[in-house]
């Protein structure tokens, strides 16, 4: 059987408009500008508007992809969406991207994976171009967490932001030097419920006392996470990197999911890496689950800080819990 490679031929990120920062947040819960920048790494965040949902930003994020890739909506093959914040239950978001984007007859389909979604769907992606059933495939992470924000609890409200960024994974030419070397995802739940929306599924169907009760909204052991975020994401890229007989050095950047610079902290000191090559841009947007790394990836590829033939380890841990790698030559 023929093998292909898939590599990334494109990326965009669709940004709210509107900005929280730490000062706003001093005015809704007992909390401070100081306690949030040491012990979380942000300053601000962005909020989806009133009137927009996931699959909004997405779409913008898919456009602004396709843009860069040269390609037009009608060359894709698939869309998936990774996101744990779809604008409904059902139909999932890729479908309303589909429609947004004009296209009709592809396999567009969310999958559930907390904020590694992006890393879960690329992953997927990356299989169907590696068999050669597909060219050129949409993988979105979008999530808009301020909306199952509870703004009365200071554990969990200073962290999350709203974003969508967008990779296109096409067929690597014989030529390219471009591809996605290797990709690693895993669950542990046993500890799905260190991080959790507990109402709105079957478990707990939304009523007055579940919407009374903030049920509807982010709930997280955040101590617990946070260990366990560290060492998860390590052992992950440990994975990725003796896999390809690979050490840090042989790394140009390293972009980790942003949930905390403390764990970003951590995470590089385990992988002896150089700081100077951890990509982060916490401190803008926060948390934004899914959307943490395409987001980063896009800024720093448009920049010009990650550069064509750069090797860049990706790296993520959330909701399941769920985490992941990615070992890409751009
Ligand atoms: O994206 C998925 C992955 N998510 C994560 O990885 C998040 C992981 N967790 C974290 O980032 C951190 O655990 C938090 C930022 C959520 C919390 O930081 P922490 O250093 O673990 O704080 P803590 O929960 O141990 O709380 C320390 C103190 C407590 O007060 P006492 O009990 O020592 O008096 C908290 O009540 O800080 C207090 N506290 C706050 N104080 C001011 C908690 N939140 C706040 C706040 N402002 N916003």
């Amino acid at each position: 059987m023929v093998r292909y490679y898939a590599k990334i031929s494109g990326t965009g990120r669709g940004i709210p408009e509107k900005i929280l920062n730490n000062f706003d947040l001093e005015k809704m819960v007992e909390t401070s500008d100081e306690w949030i920048k040491t012990r979380t790494g942000m300053s601000e965040r962005r909020v989806a508007a009133d009137d927009k949902a996931c699959s909004d930003y997405a779409t913008i994020a898919a456009e602004h992809a396709l843009q860069s890739a040269g390609l037009a909506a009608r060359d894709l093959d698939m869309i998936i969406v990774g996101t744990v914040t779809a604008d409904y239950a059902f139909p999932s978001t890729a479908c309303i991207v589909q429609r947004n984007l004009g296209v009709k007859n592809i396999p567009a389909f969310d999958v559930s994976a907390g904020c590694p979604g992006w890393i879960y769907t690329s992953n997927i992606a990356k299989q169907y171009i590696e068999n050669g059933i597909n060219r050129h495939i949409m993988v979105i992470g979008a999530d808009m967490l301020t909306k199952i924000t509870n703004y009365k609890d200071r554990n969990t409200c200073i962290l999350f932001g709203d974003a969508a960024g967008a990779t296109i994974i096409s067929r690597a030419s014989d030529i390219d030097i471009s591809r996605i070397i290797d990709a690693d995802i895993s669950a542990d739940g046993s500890n799905w419920d260190l991080l959790v929306q507990p109402g709105g599924g079957s478990r707990m169907p939304a009523s007055y006392k579940s919407v009374r009760e903030r049920q509807h909204t982010v709930y997280m052991e955040g101590n617990k996470v946070f260990k366990l975020a560290v060492k998860s994401m390590f052992s992950s890229c440990e994975k990725v990197l003796k896999r390809n007989n690979l050490d840090t050095n042989s790394i140009d950047w390293v972009i980790p999911h942003q949930a905390n610079m403390r764990i970003i902290e951590a995470l590089g000191k385990k992988l002896k890496l150089d700081i100077s090559k951890i990509i982060v841009n916490i401190e803008k947007y926060g948390n934004t689950s899914a959307a943490t790394i395409p987001v980063a990836l896009d800024e720093s590829m448009r920049s010009g800080k990650i550069r064509h033939g750069d090797i860049v380890l990706m790296t993520s841990f959330g909701a399941g819990m769920t985490s992941g790698s990615l070992l890409v030559r751009i």
